[in-house]
């Protein structure tokens, strides 16, 4: 293993990547993504944490057993990724799917050796809560970031207290936190769900200005950029969250991933939260969101 990767390794300690079975162009196939993943990972598999999710509207049949089904996917996810285990294996949404059934497999996964832990994406706590009573949670992959904070009123909470770790997806907002992004700024016309994400709209980015202008000066004093600040924030904040930002360059991703060296002291860690709370946000997704 050379220095750069050594480097990227150790930064993974607290930002991690994730897949899915349906990552694929336009969400419309399976296993793209996680073929990809299991190419780029093959040698130094023991050395990363590899997790990925399964979508209940790509299951065929629930009915019967859950679990049989479950395994299947998991058994393809795990071809494709090259590996005989993964590290986390998430449901990707509850939609249609018993919490308890769901909980009740992954547990019998984990003690098969085929997966070392398990989550839920996008939940609330009343569903992390009856999932752990069956099978203990190991991380809740949900949306969050400076302007989607929904989940630190009680799912953040009750993760710490439960030893559960908290995996923002979107930390950087789709990119809006990076400070690049501008209300002229073109998306690709297809498979870019930005045209979607309600914070970029073009009134909305205009709308949010104060923050990425808050998260500007800050990098500044800093030397750092504005997503590492954004991304620096949250490690500061809670000890169990490992955002997972998403990236298809090399620069950005090294970026990215250098924001756990961005210390922030408790002054300006208050300072920037103050500041934070005093701006409204423009635009919402949510739990209920994609
Ligand atoms: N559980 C779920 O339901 C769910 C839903 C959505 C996403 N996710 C996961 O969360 C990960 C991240 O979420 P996300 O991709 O939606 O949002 P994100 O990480 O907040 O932002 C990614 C976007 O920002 C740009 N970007 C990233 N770093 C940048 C930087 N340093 N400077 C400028 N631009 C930067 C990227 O463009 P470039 O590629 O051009 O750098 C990309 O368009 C995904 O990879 C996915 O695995 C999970």
């Amino acid at each position: 293993m050379n220095e750069e990767q050594k480097a990227v390794l150790s930064a993974f300690e607290r930002m991690q990547q994730a897949t899915a079975e349906v990552y694929s162009p336009n969400l419309a196939g399976i296993g793209h993504n996680e073929l990809i993943v299991g190419k780029a990972l093959k040698g130094i598999r023991e050395n990363v944490v590899i997790a990925t999710k399964l979508m209940p509207s790509r299951m065929s049949a629930f009915g019967g057993s859950l679990y049989k089904t479950v395994k299947e996917h998991l058994t393809a996810s795990l071809d494709r990724l090259q590996t005989d285990y993964v590290d986390i294996y998430y449901l990707h949404r509850t939609n249609g799917v018993s919490v308890e059934k769901i909980a009740d497999a992954m547990g019998r996964l984990i003690d098969e050796g085929l997966i070392r832990g398990w989550g839920l994406s996008q939940v609330d706590v009343d569903v992390i809560d009856r999932a752990q009573k069956i099978t203990p949670v190991t991380a809740i992959q949900n949306i969050y970031s400076m302007v989607e904070r929904d989940s630190e009123d009680r799912i953040i909470p009750y993760c710490m207290e439960h030893d559960i770790g908290f995996v923002p997806f979107s930390p950087i907002a789709s990119g809006l936190l990076s400070g690049k992004i501008t209300a002229q700024t073109q998306f690709e016309k297809n498979d870019d769900v930005r045209n979607w994400v309600p914070q970029l709209s073009k009134a909305n980015i205009e709308g949010n200005q104060p923050i990425v202008d808050l998260l500007k000066n800050f990098a500044e004093k800093k030397n750092a950029t504005p997503a590492q600040i954004s991304l620096a924030w949250m490690l500061h904040k809670y000890p169990n969250v490992v955002p997972i930002p998403g990236s298809k360059n090399k620069e950005r991703i090294v970026e990215n991933l250098n924001a756990s060296a961005v210390e922030l002291t408790e002054e300006e860690f208050g300072d920037l939260e103050n500041a934070l709370n005093s701006l409204k946000v423009y635009g919402h997704r949510g739990l209920g969101g994609f």
